[in-house]
């Protein structure tokens, strides 16, 4: 059976990178069939609109998404495209590469991320007189939705489970997320640690080590992760899938970086390894674990792209990791 992939490069180095990613999907070849579709500020100037019916339809009809990214338009596209796919749960996996200078090389952790509330759910009010407020959505159901996943996700892999809150504060929201986690942990007789999520990023850069999979509120997620990509060598390593009912999202945890798009010196590997999130996510185990060990065996032996102190392109990367395959 072929099995429709919507690909969604966006603006900046998603041009670039995704390409670079379709291509390595492609030398796999489990039979995928690629629909573009287009999405960002680009298509916004063009057309009007960040995100055109057209490309919601595609996503949603697509049996997975590999998206690169959106500039000034992202939240635009990058929320709607993650309801379109029914996604719940954002994964952030951070790992370290032997051959990459990391600042902690021992990193090897897992961000589970609530990806439909928390302050991202887009109530914001502007009252006047210099006054603005966002409203923080928080519920049981989102709350229980994500942490039966985290610790499901976590049961697979053997791994434990940190929890970052802030309900020391924010009692009523924070504090029904905990409660929630709590009864989803004692109902599948599931253990867990907490983390106050300020005191969670010193911990992080200090010790990684102690943490393999973290649930979190969708603001934390996205904060901590972006920490994590610190530890483990920049943004260029981070893959992400956004998972949920059935459909998903994959795209690398990086921008459009402005500042090198355009010289085709993108790091591919974020792009590479959100494919190969899809690749699992499809039931392509074995082609999954290829394309990972391919991507691993180019970081330890180069070539590398400039952020990882390289002169490589962004397809010469790709190539040799299809060369690895
Ligand atoms: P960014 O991730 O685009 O760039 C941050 C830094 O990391 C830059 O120095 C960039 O050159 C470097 N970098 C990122 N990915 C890289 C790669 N693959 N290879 C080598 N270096 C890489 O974040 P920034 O600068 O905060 O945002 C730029 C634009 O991207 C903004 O317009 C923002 O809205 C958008 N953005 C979109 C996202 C999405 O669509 N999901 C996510 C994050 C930012
Ligand atoms: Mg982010």
């Amino acid at each position: 059976m072929t099995e429709e992939i919507a690909v969604v490069p966006g603006d900046g180095i998603g041009q670039e990178v995704v390409p670079a990613a379709v291509r390595v999907l492609e030398a796999v070849d489990p039979g995928f069939s690629f629909v573009e579709a287009e999405a960002g500020d680009a298509v916004a100037a063009a057309r009007g609109t960040p995100l055109p019916e057209s490309t919601v339809e595609t996503v949603e009809a697509a049996d997975a998404t590999l998206f690169g990214a959106a500039g000034e338009t992202a939240a635009d596209v990058i929320l709607p495209l993650r309801e379109a796919v029914g996604s719940f749960a954002n994964v952030r996996p951070a790992r370290a590469y032997p051959g990459v200078d990391a600042l902690r090389p021992e990193t090897d952790l897992v961000f589970v991320r609530e990806n439909t509330e928390g302050v991202y759910a887009g109530h914001e009010s502007d009252l006047g007189e210099g006054v603005t407020t966002l409203t923080r959505v928080v519920t049981e159901s989102a709350s229980r939705r994500i942490a039966e996943f985290g610790f499901a996700y976590a049961a697979e892999r053997g791994a434990d489970v940190t929890v970052a809150h802030k309900a020391n504060v924010m009692r009523t929201t924070d504090g029904q997320f905990l409660h929630a986690v709590d009864a989803v942990a004692s109902e599948q007789g599931a253990t867990y640690d907490t983390e106050l999520l300020d005191a969670m990023a010193t911990k992080l850069l200090l010790d990684p080590s102690q943490y393999d999979v973290i649930v979190c509120p969708n603001l934390a997620g996205d904060v901590l992760s972006d920490l994590a990509a610190g530890l483990v060598g920049g943004l260029g390593l981070l893959p992400s899938g956004n998972v949920g009912a059935e459909n998903g999202l994959f795209e690398p945890v990086h921008g459009t970086a402005p500042d090198i798009a355009g010289e085709g010196v993108a790091n591919p590997s974020a792009a590479i390894l959100s494919a190969a999130m899809l690749l699992s996510h499809l039931c392509h185990d074995g082609e999954a674990a290829r394309v990972r060990s391919a991507v691993e065996a180019v970081l330890e032996d180069g070539p590398r792209t400039p952020d990882l102190g390289g002169s490589a392109t962004t397809d010469a990367v790709a190539g040799a990791v299809i060369d690895r395959l």
